[in-house]
Parts: structure tokens; sequence; C-alpha cells
């Protein structure tokens, strides 16, 4: 595990000094720079390397930074990351059960608002509905964004609005798929799944003790098994293109934050926004009331977040949770 905010290493010193750059920065100059040994510059590189970056280096010239690996750890997330507080502490672990229960756990014992938890691998990784979430190593990117936010618990479910729309923002930006939203807030691509949000919170009744946001994106995946082939998408299976997961985060993060501090919920703008992302709207839907399955048109999201939908004899019925199902997504038929 690493944590953000610990006194730089040589490594990361050097990895900093080349990032800036982004030209050939001499031996010499490190050395002098870092009040170092030029055994120990060659050293720090040479550890860089084993951990997957690439460094170029030419006689006379020095060390090039070519590329970085595909790896969380707190000095690739902090790298260029322009939030204020979003991922400012930053928790990366190989594997772990779940980020979420991780999250809850480094709550407890006073993680700060916006703490990030991001791990290679879930062993116990979390859905909805009391589902488990396959999280294999190094496609995918499971993380869990810790919030202390100063809000009434009913409000916490149009924080998971926002995050949705954040992922989908973040998607579109950086691999130019068309990403939708199934209400609440699972992303679609085309008619299936990319990505899915678990939301958990420990409050009382007036008062948010904190919230964590589970994100998991399947980036990188190339084939799902059998179970949820029909369901689900990679970005990677979408665009075609291999895309680097620590990139996403960032721009996922940056997005977050921008809607948390803007108070998107309370501009119309945002539910704009919202509905012409959300697939849901317009189509046939079906949920389930007092254990009876209900049969509906989608027709708009309330300033609260809930889903309106028209029933077939006109009356609205205002959704607020649970299982919302799509005609046409996820391989759901008319009815
Ligand atoms: C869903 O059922 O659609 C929600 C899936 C949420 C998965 C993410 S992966 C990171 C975080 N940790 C978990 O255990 N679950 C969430």
């Amino acid at each position: 595990m690493s944590k953000a905010g610990i006194k730089m290493g040589t490594k990361e010193q050097i990895l900093n000094r080349l990032r800036e750059n982004g030209e050939f920065v001499s031996g010499e100059e490190l050395s002098e720079q870092l009040h170092i040994s030029r055994t120990a510059v060659w050293k720090s590189i040479r550890s860089l390397r084993e951990e997957g970056y690439e460094i170029e280096s030419a006689t006379n010239r020095g060390y090039r930074l070519e590329s970085c690996p595909d790896r969380y750890s707190a000095a690739e997330i902090g790298a260029g990351l322009e939030t204020e507080f979003l991922g400012r502490s930053v928790f990366c672990h190989d594997s772990v059960d779940s980020t979420n229960e991780e999250a809850k756990r480094q709550a407890l014992a006073g993680a700060p608002n916006g703490s990030l938890f991001v791990a290679e691998q879930q062993t116990g990784g979390k859905g909805r509905l009391g589902r488990s979430w396959t999280s294999p190593t190094g496609t995918g990117l499971w993380f869990t964004v810790l919030l202390r936010p100063g809000i009434l618990p009913l409000r916490v479910s149009v924080t998971t609005l926002l995050s949705g729309l954040a992922v989908a923002r973040a998607v579109r930006s950086l691999s130019g798929c068309d990403a939708k939203i199934k209400w609440p807030n699972d992303i679609v691509i085309g008619s299936k799944k990319v990505c899915g949000i678990l939301t958990e919170m420990t409050a009382e009744i007036d008062r948010i003790e904190f919230v964590a946001v589970g994100i998991g994106v399947n980036v990188n995946n190339t084939a799902f098994p059998e179970a949820i082939r029909d369901k689900a998408t990679s970005i990677r299976m979408e665009s075609g293109k291999p895309l680097r997961r620590v990139a996403l985060l960032q721009e996922i993060l940056i997005q977050f934050e921008t809607l948390l501090k803007q108070n998107a919920d309370s501009d119309p703008a945002f539910w704009e926004e919202y509905k012409r992302a959300c697939v849901s709207i317009g189509r046939q839907v079906k949920f389930a009331r007092r254990g009876a399955a209900v049969t509906g048109t989608a027709v708009d999201v309330s300033p609260r977040g809930e889903l309106i939908v028209e029933l077939p004899d006109g009356a609205k019925e205002t959704v607020t949770a649970g299982e919302v199902s799509v005609q046409g997504i996820y391989g759901q038929k008319a009815e």
C-alpha cells in the first residue's frame, strides 16, 4: 500500500524532474539538483525501468521519460491531477477485498474528505443489490472516493448521479465512445454496461458521517465470462484501443469534483445534461412495486433524481430506487 503525502524519495524526485522537463536531463544535472551521486541517479533510473517506466538514455544528453506504466501509484495518480480535494490522499492496493470496504475502514480511522482508494484487483468486489462485481487484475478501474459532505442523507442519491455523469463525461472525452447513463447510474455504451457505481453511507437521521462512492469501470478487458458476456462491455472493446486507466481515473476525479463544487444538482443545466445522457428516458421500463412488476415509459428525471414513469393509463409514477430494467438495454425485450 502506498499513501500520498509522505516525504518524496529520490526515485520520485527524479521522475518528477523527467516529467516536468519532457526532454533529456543529464545525469550530472540530476545529481547536482538532488544532491546525490551519479551512481544513485543511475540506480534510481534502473529501478524505475524495472517498475515499467520507459526511460531513454543517450550519451552526452542524459535521460528522457518516454512512457509511464499503467499501474496505480500515488505518484502516477498525483502527476498532473488538478483537483483540490478529490484524490489528494491516495491509498493504492495490489489486491483488496473491496475498495468500498477499505474506504469505510479507513473512514472510521479518520481518512480525510476526498480520499481515494484504488486497487488492481478486488477479491470481494461488491455490486448493487447484494450482487458481486467481477474485478480481475490489470484491466479495470476499481476505486472508491470517500466524501464527508455537509449534506442531508436524502441528498446522497443525487451525489451518486453526479458521479455517474462525471464517468460518462470522462469516458466520452478520453475514448470518443458515446457513453450514456442507464438510470440511476450504470454507464452504458450501446446496449451494454461499461461501469457500475455503488454508493454506501454511514449516517444518523440528519447528519452524514461519510459516503463511499465506489466506481467500477471495465477499461481494457478484451473478453468477459459467459454469464455476463451479453450485458458487459469495456471501453477497449468499444473503441478498439487500449486506454490508460490512470488517465481515466484522473479525468473522472476532475469531472466529479467540478460537479460537487458547483453543487451541480441545483442548476437546471445539470439536469438537462443528465437527461440528454440518460438512455432510460423515452423507453419502456419495468420495475417492481410492492412485489408486482409494473411497466411504463420513462419520461423524466425529477430535480431530486427520481425517475418519472408514465403508466399505460397516463398516471405518473415516481421511482426512487431499486432495479429498473430498460427495453433494449442489457438484452431486455419489449413487454
Ligand atoms: C453495480 O452493481 O453496478 C455497482 C458496481 C460497483 C463496483 C465498484 S468497483 C469499486 C467499488 N468497490 C466495490 O466493491 N464495488 C465498487
